[in-house]
């Protein structure tokens, strides 16, 4: 069979009556009349509407296939778009043809025309793209996307792409996936009985990477303001409904650039994804609001209109301890701040992203650049790093200006029990022509649990990827 000229049903919804058009798509609902027709609703993933199809008894296949539709099927359907008498739509399609392309068995199909839950649809992950709800998180997935390339490349940023299996750890945390085609039951040994990377595949213990920071920095080292966009890996054991072991991260970095820029960047970045969702996706963005989270719409335009709250890590501690909570991690200052805090400050005390800056050096990676303050803290430095909080998830980015002084660098290094020497090619950074530069990370599915109002992280990403958790 030769396939028609299709019209995605996006498109059918508002042309002119009047119009003979090929759709494809499947079928949603079947509704079959006493008298001699049906009414299908055909949803091809266009869009979020479905179009409603009206089967008349004289079609050929009426009694042997029309009527025996049933949700998920998949249809070729010709026709004229006529003038719709229902109410919720301006036009429907009166078919001249209906051609079933394949079955879906009534029985089994897991998707039925009927409210499932979130839970129950992770585990049919490979049909939920059916369904309204996947659907618009995965055109609203997109829409981010296209609008984070597009803000990064109107302001002259170039897009990097950094590796994903590489010998060192950005984060310092030691939370990787190791990569190796070493034969796990009988691995080559050295004298001390230790296993012999040598003897794998790249000569050298490899890893999936946690970021691609380390490797950008090194480009925009070169090319002043770059960007990364991939996946990214963690190995930590994070059974939360913010974490995935694998999650895609927009990692910017400028040359000649402080904190206070980065913070910049990051603010006007945030604005500029919320208000794309706001304009690209209203409908998407409508049903899941109205499905998930009713303030929705009136968050993202807030905070695209507000200016964010700026303070340091040290004013945090005190807002926190001075705000009458009983906190499930208590707070002073040198711990590190939990999603509890997180949230408190962005969504009851601010009511807005607050960017807190100047973390204690001893809670944060090696690269951060050391302020000069310890006096002030009792001998505990800061570095220059900025988390953004948002409502309801807490931190969504995470950044820093860059230690871009070789001896405090090294020095960091080896306090922090890591090696000068497998980092010789990120210091050959500050050995020549070092400069002042910054760079943050910003985490497209927490980004995606904001815009969209999902409540768990797994449902913004297609194949999510958690502890005991990979089958697709
Ligand atoms: O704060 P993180 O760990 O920062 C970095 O990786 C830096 N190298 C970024 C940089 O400066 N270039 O991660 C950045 C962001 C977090 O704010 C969060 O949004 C997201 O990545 N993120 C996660 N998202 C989902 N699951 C996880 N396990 C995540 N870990 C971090
Ligand atoms: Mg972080």
């Amino acid at each position: 069979m030769s396939f028609p000229k299709r019209t995605p049903v996006a498109e059918a919804l508002s042309a002119k009556p009047g119009e003979k058009l090929a759709l494809a798509g499947w079928v949603r609902t079947l509704r079959c009349s006493k008298g001699a027709f049906s009414f299908i609703t055909l949803n091809d993933g266009s869009c979020l509407d479905s179009i409603q199809v009206l089967a008349e008894g004289k079609l050929p296949n009426y009694e042997s296939e029309v009527v025996r539709l049933s949700a998920g099927c998949s249809v070729l359907i010709r026709g004229e778009l006529v003038e719709s008498p229902g109410k919720g739509q301006a036009v429907e399609l009166k078919a001249s043809e209906v051609v079933l392309l394949g079955k879906a068995d009534a029985e089994s199909y897991p998707i039925q025309p009927k409210k499932h839950t979130l839970e129950f649809l992770r585990t049919v992950a490979h049909l939920r793209p059916r369904t309204n709800t996947f659907g618009a998180v995965a055109r609203l997935r997109n829409a981010v996307c296209s609008a984070i390339h597009e803000f990064y490349q109107k302001r002259g940023f170039l897009y990097v792409h950094t590796p994903i299996v590489t010998a060192s750890d950005c984060e310092g945390a030691g939370q990787m996936f190791r990569v190796s085609t070493l034969d796990p039951l009988k691995p080559p040994r050295t004298p001390e009985g230790k296993i012999d990377y040598g003897q794998d595949f790249f000569s050298r213990p490899t890893f999936l990477s946690v970021s691609g920071q380390l490797e950008g920095e090194t480009y925009a080292c070169a090319l002043d303001k770059i960007y990364t966009f991939g996946p990214t890996f963690r190995a930590e054991n994070s059974n939360t409904p913010r974490h995935l072991a694998e999650f895609w991260m927009v990692e910017p970095e400028m040359a000649f650039n402080d904190l206070d820029d980065d913070a910049d960047l990051a603010e006007a970045f945030i604005k500029h994804l919320f208000s794309a969702v706001l304009e690209r996706c209203p409908k998407d963005a409508a049903f899941l609001s109205e499905r998930y989270d009713k303030t929705l719409p009136g968050t993202l335009k807030h905070i695209v209109e507000s200016e964010f709250v700026r303070i340091s890590y040290t004013e945090a501690v005190d807002i926190l301890r001075k705000s009458g909570r009983a906190w499930e991690f208590p707070v002073s200052w040198g711990t590190d701040l939990q999603s509890e805090h997180e949230r408190y400050l962005s969504e009851e005390k601010f009511k807005k992203p607050v960017i807190l800056m100047n973390y204690p050096a001893k809670i944060k990676a090696f690269y951060m650049r050391l302020n000069d303050d310890a006096a002030e803290h009792g001998g505990e430095p800061t570095v220059a790093a900025m988390d953004v909080l948002v409502p309801k998830i807490g931190e969504i980015i995470g950044g820093s200006q860059r230690e871009e002084r070789l001896e405090v660098l090294e020095a960091r290094i080896r306090k922090m029990g890591m090696k000068p020497e497998d980092y010789w090619w990120y210091l050959d950074l500050r050995r020549y022509g070092t400069v002042p530069h910054a760079g943050f990370g910003l985490g497209l599915e927490r980004t995606m649990q904001f815009v969209t109002g999902m409540s768990n992280i797994r449902d913004v990403i297609p194949y999510p990827r958690a502890p005991r958790s990979a089958e697709f």
